[in-house]
């Protein structure tokens, strides 16, 4: 059978339609329409804006499986109820919002693949501690029951319970959050840039833990983070962004501040070992490219070799609603 150019039309269509779902989520129409004003008018008297646009905008949203349309009033279907009604618990906006941030870097990735340079790097500290404070809320909810789904998944790894926790590059502390939740006598120390701190205080303030955290504010490169006496390390999307050199070091400086049989939780897009899928680490791995010196996804087969290297015992995978595993490394009980 001939190949169907649709797939090529399919991929290029999804752009536009996150553009879509992007504005809609911007102009906050979700939230509008669950407060009652369901005709593209009354949107529009809303929004301030003319009512041609709107009209339109909506009836995309309607097109592309976000609303409903009955005459001439939309409605929400029930994941946008769920996730885009700004308030509800279920809230993703941020996220969203993050795909607009990096939507016009996306744009130069032809001339940042000929140039090697990125653009603004996350991993120089100047730019991370300006951008860092407009993502790190995004990825709260991509990676929230992932984290529950750890917390479920190691008690049966361990032998003693885990009550020290560093959560170094802590961001919204979504990957600590469900652990200080788990049992209140979890202490946790959060590393990150003091422009951070704030952002990871709302979260933990809000899911009732702010009181079992303590925050160590700095470049993570240069802090100490202690000496044999956490149970618990977890490295959320950091050593991706980090990139090989750092990454390692990273990782050699976790295995340091653990206890003998602590464990080392690692979060990172992880492709398989050929680096043939899934897609997502794959095209995450152009987003390294994008905003990174020497950031890239890397497969188990490298956190492997890395945490063993480190002098970590047992390496894992731990399976998670997602289409790639956590690893957990566990430290040699007796050195
Ligand atoms: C991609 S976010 C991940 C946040 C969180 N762990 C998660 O998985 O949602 C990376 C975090 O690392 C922090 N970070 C990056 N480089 C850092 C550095 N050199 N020193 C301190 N924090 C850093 C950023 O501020 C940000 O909070």
């Amino acid at each position: 059978m001939q190949p169907s150019a649709q797939w090529i039309v399919d991929d290029l269509w999804a752009a536009r339609e996150a553009q879509t779902l992007i504005t809609g989520t911007e102009l906050g129409v979700f939230t509008l329409i669950a407060n009652g004003h369901t005709t593209a008018d009354g949107v529009a008297a809303q929004l301030g804006a003319p009512v041609r646009g709107v009209r339109r905008l909506l009836d995309a949203l309607v097109g592309i499986g976000y609303l409903t349309k009955d005459g001439g009033r939309y409605g929400l279907e029930p994941l946008s109820e769920r996730y885009l009604v700004q308030g509800g618990e279920g809230y993703v906006g941020d996220m969203v919002y993050e795909m607009k941030l990096l939507w016009t870097s996306w744009g130069r990735l032809a001339e940042v693949i000929r140039s090697g340079e990125p653009v603004q790097p996350w991993d120089e500290e100047e730019t991370g501690r300006r951008l860092f404070p407009q993502l790190v809320a995004a990825l709260f909810p991509m990676s929230l029951n992932s984290a529950k789904a750890a917390v479920a998944a190691l008690p049966d790894t361990r032998d003693t319970p885990i009550v020290s926790v560093l959560d170094v590059a802590a961001g919204s502390a979504v990957w600590s959050i469900p652990f200080a939740q788990a049992d209140p006598r979890v202490r946790v120390t959060a590393v990150d840039y003091a422009e951070i701190t704030p952002i990871t205080r709302r979260y933990t303030a809000r899911h009732g833990v702010a009181g079992q955290y303590t925050h160590v504010e700095g470049n993570l490169r240069e802090v100490e983070l202690g000496d044999g006496v956490h149970d618990l390390a977890i490295l959320g999307y950091i050593v991706q962004t980090e990139g090989p050199k750092w990454g390692q070091r990273l990782i050699e400086r976790c295995f340091h501040a653990l206890r003998p049989g602590g464990q080392l939780l690692i979060a990172d897009m992880i492709p398989n070992d050929a680096r043939t899928g899934p897609s997502a680490p794959l095209v995450y791995a152009l987003e390294m490219v994008l905003h990174t010196t020497e950031g890239d996804v890397f497969t188990f087969a490298e956190y492997r070799q890395w945490l063993t290297e480190a002098g970590f015992g047992r390496v894992e995978r731990i399976d998670i609603p997602a289409p790639w595993p956590l690893v957990l490394a566990t430290k040699p009980a007796a050195l």
